[in-house]
């Protein structure tokens, strides 16, 4: 098991746009978060579904905001039809796979309710020397609930807050947004899949821009059962002691190496591949979380329970190391 499920109750639903629902989620404990974060919500009739964190009190209340759409059987109306304060519901824990790197510069794109996770990273932003500019395309003037905050934010940054409402004009072209934009260093994309696509187009023809995107159809959350056992048999069977060097062989892309004592396997996988997800480095956030194909892991995070844990089939690599020679990790 991966992630351990969370049962909730909805302490608070209020209709803060047109068509547009925040919901919290109070518990005994919830794990803390980053911006960016995510949490996955058990759906009536529709399984589990991703939303971005816009806020929360710490380790009690997760908050996130749901666009309704109108089509019949989505998770959207399930959620307006069944989800009333008081009702309990199974959450996951927060994690981070869109975490926000450090840069002197940031472009933001938000495409609709696709500002939930840049709310909360602008508000991270607040009060640090970096600059930024935002680009907010909604559909009408009544589905901006945050507007207020974001107007405050960029006036305290001495940033550009770009609003465009698209109406029935359609919405405004990122490659005539681009043109004149020279100033590409970390670019950062939430909204619908066209609109990303759209994006990461036009950014990958840009030479040294960072270009991150929350795309939740990509990076669902995997839980319980859905990663085979770890194969334990030649060298992923041989035990080391604790602090020795051992092997990694990354699967997918070919690559192996050795984790020296005073390494962490993040310092390696960071080689290969330079953008791979991380936040807390610290093994508390889940963020960098790998499922583990052969050897034993020896987790050293504070993320998984000791349930997850004996099932070994998954392993945060910014802290853990390994009880065997070797391990095989789906990267
Ligand atoms: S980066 Fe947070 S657990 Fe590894």
């Amino acid at each position: 098991m991966a992630l351990t499920r969370i049962p909730a109750k909805i302490t608070r639903r209020d209709e803060i746009g047109r068509d547009i629902l925040l919901i919290e989620f109070s518990a005994e404990y919830l794990p803390p978060w980053t911006p960016g974060a995510h949490i996955d919500v058990e759906i009536p009739g529709c399984g589990l579904r991703s939303y971005s964190l816009i806020d929360g009190d710490y380790q009690k209340t997760y908050r996130i905001a749901v666009k309704i759409l109108q089509d019949p059987g989505s998770a959207s109306l399930s959620i307006r039809d069944r989800f009333h304060v008081g009702t309990d519901v199974d959450i996951y824990p927060a994690i981070n796979r869109f975490p926000i790197k450090k840069a002197s510069h940031y472009t933001f794109l938000a495409a609709g309710i696709g500002i939930t996770p840049i709310l909360s990273m602008l508000r991270e932003l607040d009060g640090s020397d970096a600059a930024w500019k935002c680009h907010y395309f909604v559909r009408s003037p009544d589905q901006m609930p945050f507007i207020d905050e974001l107007r405050t934010l960029a006036d305290k940054a001495n940033a550009e807050l770009n609003v465009f409402v698209s109406g029935e004009t359609g919405r405004q072209s990122l490659a005539e947004l681009f043109e004149h934009e020279d100033k590409l260093e970390a670019v950062y994309a939430c909204g619908p899949t066209g609109f990303m696509n759209e994006a990461a187009d036009i950014v990958s023809k840009r030479d040294g821009v960072r270009f991150y995107i929350e795309d939740f159809d990509d990076q669902r959350t995997e839980v319980a059962g859905e990663h085979p056992e770890p194969v334990c048999e030649g060298e992923t069977a041989e035990r080391i002691s604790p602090n020795a060097a051992f092997e990694v062989e990354c699967r997918a892309s070919g690559h192996s190496f050795t984790v020296e004592p005073h390494e962490t396997i993040l310092d390696h996988v960071r080689q290969i591949l330079p953008d791979y997800p991380t936040s807390c480095e610290e093994g508390v956030c889940g963020t960098c979380e790998v499922a583990v194909l052969g050897g034993i892991p020896a987790h050293r995070d504070q993320w998984y329970t000791d349930e997850a844990r004996a099932d070994g089939g998954r392993m945060m690599i910014c802290v853990s190391r390994s009880k065997t020679k070797k391990l095989v990790l789906d990267l």
